[in-house]
């Protein structure tokens, strides 16, 4: 069955939901502990402080938001498709950033899953919601030093795909920075690179 070709840029929509789901997620790193704080204090017997209650519906309501943006996400993917990585697809290099993508996308949905059975049916599944969030911090922190390296050291204008809205002369210079960096000069063109 002959495979729809990988479109060349981010779909503005991918690119304001990548971002958007970033923000939210950091937020939910910003409210996760109002929820240990609530919790510790009933437990003693004390009120909880009302800024934690809030804090706490907060970061629940988000993360089910999150939840929702991680789908469409998805079916944004399955629908329009991501461009390729610059370069070979068998690369170690690719292989791991597609991994890392998908890790996400795995890893979003089963913390927002967890969050709520800890939340609303099962208090110990809480346990692994905060295992996940710091195994997704993990990812983050790999994601975004890819990002950087890809920036300052490769220089080969991955971000900019990730960051316009519009992606003609973005894919294009991907295209020609992924040409010079990683495809071998052909031997029978060696002589005319060398002149
Ligand atoms: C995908 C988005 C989410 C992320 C990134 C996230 C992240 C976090 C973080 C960082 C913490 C604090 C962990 C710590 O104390 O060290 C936390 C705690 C918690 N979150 Fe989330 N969360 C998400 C979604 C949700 C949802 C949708 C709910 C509920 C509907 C929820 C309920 C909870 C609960 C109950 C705790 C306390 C767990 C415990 O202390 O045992 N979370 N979350
Ligand atoms: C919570 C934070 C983040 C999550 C969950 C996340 C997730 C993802 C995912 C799943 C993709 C694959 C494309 C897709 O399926 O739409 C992607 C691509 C990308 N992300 Fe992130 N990201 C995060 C933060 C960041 C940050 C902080 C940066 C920059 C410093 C960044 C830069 C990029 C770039 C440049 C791409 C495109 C890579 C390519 O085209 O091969 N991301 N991100």
């Amino acid at each position: 069955m002959p495979t729809k070709p990988a479109p060349h840029s981010y779909h503005w929509c991918q690119v304001a939901l990548h971002w958007l789901v970033a923000v939210l997620v950091a937020a939910q790193y910003a409210t996760g502990g109002s929820i240990g704080r609530t919790h510790d204090a009933v437990a003693h017997g004390l009120k909880a402080e009302p800024s934690d209650l809030i804090l706490h519906a907060i970061h629940n309501r988000v993360g089910m938001v999150i939840f929702g943006l991680v789908l469409i996400r998805l079916v944004l993917r399955l629908l329009i498709g991501v461009p390729n990585p610059p370069g070979n697809a068998a690369d170690w290099r690719s292989r791991c950033a597609r991994a890392v993508h998908w890790g996400f996308y795995v890893i979003l949905i089963a913390q927002a899953s967890t969050g709520a059975i800890a939340s609303y049916l099962f208090w110990p599944v809480g346990r692994v919601h905060v295992a996940f969030s710091n195994i997704l911090l993990a990812l983050i922190a790999l994601h975004a030093s890819a990002a950087l390296w890809h920036v300052f050291v490769l220089r080969d204008g991955i971000l900019n795909r990730m960051l316009a809205l519009h992606g003609d002369r973005t894919a294009a210079s991907l295209v020609a920075n992924s040409r010079s960096v990683d495809r071998p000069i052909p031997v029978n063109r060696m002589n005319e690179s060398a002149h």
